[in-house]
């Protein structure tokens, strides 16, 4: 690739259309008018309106350097403010504009080409169009399209081979012929061009009165050459109420992805002949798991000094992206005082659930010299299990040394490291 053909030397910025009224779904929601339906790009999708799924997806394509919204004119001013909550809650990490569409799809696209910046450093020169309506496109999708212009390609849009025969009719529902299945394409959106040439084409549809479904098909009458790259079937349009079951269907990106925690922690035993009563005051009988491990060395801690414990409620705090324990519950707050640690693993379990994940499995490796684990095993993994609500062949319990080295080594203390993983739902 040359310099000259990178993206970056070539600053791009993506349209997302959601500009349309959504008739097709209306009508058939509501097919004698009603109440004011809801435009699809609006929906909710895991919590947030559909057409800010495609605004995140496009906002992690590196080349993507900004993105202009086009919403129906009436709409402009209450989605903006709504574009700068969402964005304030969750940056998109680019700049971003909104801007009003017109009454068709290739109106709405010809505005928010319009709205793009055209001078100075910013000086768009390629672009990225995308239905709002397809909100499970991938970034992986975008930067394929993106990587085909960066080649040196005009147009670059997304198609699937058809699976279905497809018939060529006339106003009577009349088959005029059976074009040949092997050479056509579905083709998607987000599509790529050059900024120069999709203006032209635009501008001779304005004044030609080209009428057209996508941005594609004007390149193509304005002679242009437009590559295809592999689509995605996941990548559908929401079009109908059937297509609406998609929005609360597992498979759907309203799924978010699984998450893993990773917990650590360590304590420090009680050294032989210590007799600082502060420290003494913090001596505790070794308690693993919950269980108590008879005749362990005593550990120095503010709470019951559950090394396991802690490990694993971190790893769930990871799994909630809250923070760690110490955070939660400081070793300075005097309520923790030899609290048992199962109160954290609850609480931090509460918070796992809260933003909507369940734990699956668990793994847990206790590092020790001494005192022998391996008998303790079992008692572990059951007691974990009953913790985190789990059947007992998903947690797995392991125990090492560090043959001698480091504070493990010397027998100066003990540390733990958990692993769990959840799943939405
Ligand atoms: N779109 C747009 N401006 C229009 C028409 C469509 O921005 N005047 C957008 C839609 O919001 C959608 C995308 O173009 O994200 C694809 O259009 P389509 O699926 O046809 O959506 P609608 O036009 O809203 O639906 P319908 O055709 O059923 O009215
Ligand atoms: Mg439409």
């Amino acid at each position: 690739m040359t310099a000259a053909a990178t993206p970056s030397a070539r600053p791009l910025w993506a349209v997302l259309l959601a500009a349309g009224s959504g008739t097709r779904l209306a009508q058939a929601l509501a097919p004698h008018g009603g109440g004011e339906a809801v435009r699809k790009q609006y929906l909710d999708l895991g919590g947030a309106p559909l057409f800010w799924h495609s605004a995140r997806t496009l906002s992690r394509v590196q080349a993507v350097q900004g993105l202009v919204f086009v919403f129906p004119a009436q709409d402009v001013e209450r989605m903006s403010a709504l574009v700068a909550s969402l964005d304030a809650a969750e940056p998109l990490g680019l700049p971003w504009l909104c801007c009003a569409g017109g009454a068709r799809r290739q109106d709405s696209v010809r505005l928010g080409l319009a709205a793009l910046p055209s001078s100075g450093q910013e000086a768009c020169r390629a672009v990225l169009v995308h239905d709002a309506a397809r909100p499970f496109a991938s970034a992986a999708l975008a930067r394929r399209v993106v990587e085909v212009l960066a080649h040196g390609a005009v147009a670059a849009i997304p198609g699937l081979p058809v699976t279905d025969t497809i018939k060529r009719v006339d106003l009577n529902n009349v088959v005029v012929d059976t074009p040949d299945r092997a050479a056509l394409r579905a083709v998607q959106t987000p599509q790529g061009f050059l900024l120069a040439p999709l203006l032209a084409a635009h501008q001779r549809a304005q004044a030609e009165g080209w009428e057209v479904t996508d941005d594609a098909a004007l390149m193509e009458r304005a002679g242009q050459k437009v590559s295809i790259v592999p689509g995605e079937e996941a990548n559908v349009k929401i079009t109908t109420p059937a297509d609406l079951e998609l929005l609360a269907s597992p498979m759907s990106g309203a799924m978010p992805a699984p998450r893993t925690g990773w917990g650590y922690d360590v304590h420090r035993y009680l050294a032989p002949g210590e007799a600082d009563p502060k420290v003494l005051a913090k001596a505790r009988p070794l308690i693993l798991g919950g269980v108590a491990i008879p005749g362990g060395p005593q550990v120095i801690a503010h709470s019951d000094g559950d090394v396991l414990l802690h490990a694993l409620t971190d790893a769930l705090l990871g799994i909630a992206c809250a923070g760690d324990i110490g955070q939660l519950f400081p070793d300075t707050d005097e309520s923790f005082a030899n609290m048992p640690s199962a109160v954290f693993v609850t609480e931090a379990l509460r918070r796992v659930r809260a933003c909507g994940f369940r734990p699956v499995h668990a793994d847990v490796t206790v590092v020790a010299q001494t005192p022998k684990l391996g008998p303790h095993k079992a008692r572990l993994a059951a007691q974990i299990a009953q913790l985190l609500e789990l059947p007992p062949d998903c947690v797995n319990v392991k125990a090492t040394t560090e043959e001698g080295l480091g504070f493990t080594g010397t027998r100066q203390g003990l540390k733990a490291i958990a692993v769990v993983t959840a799943l939405p739902g």
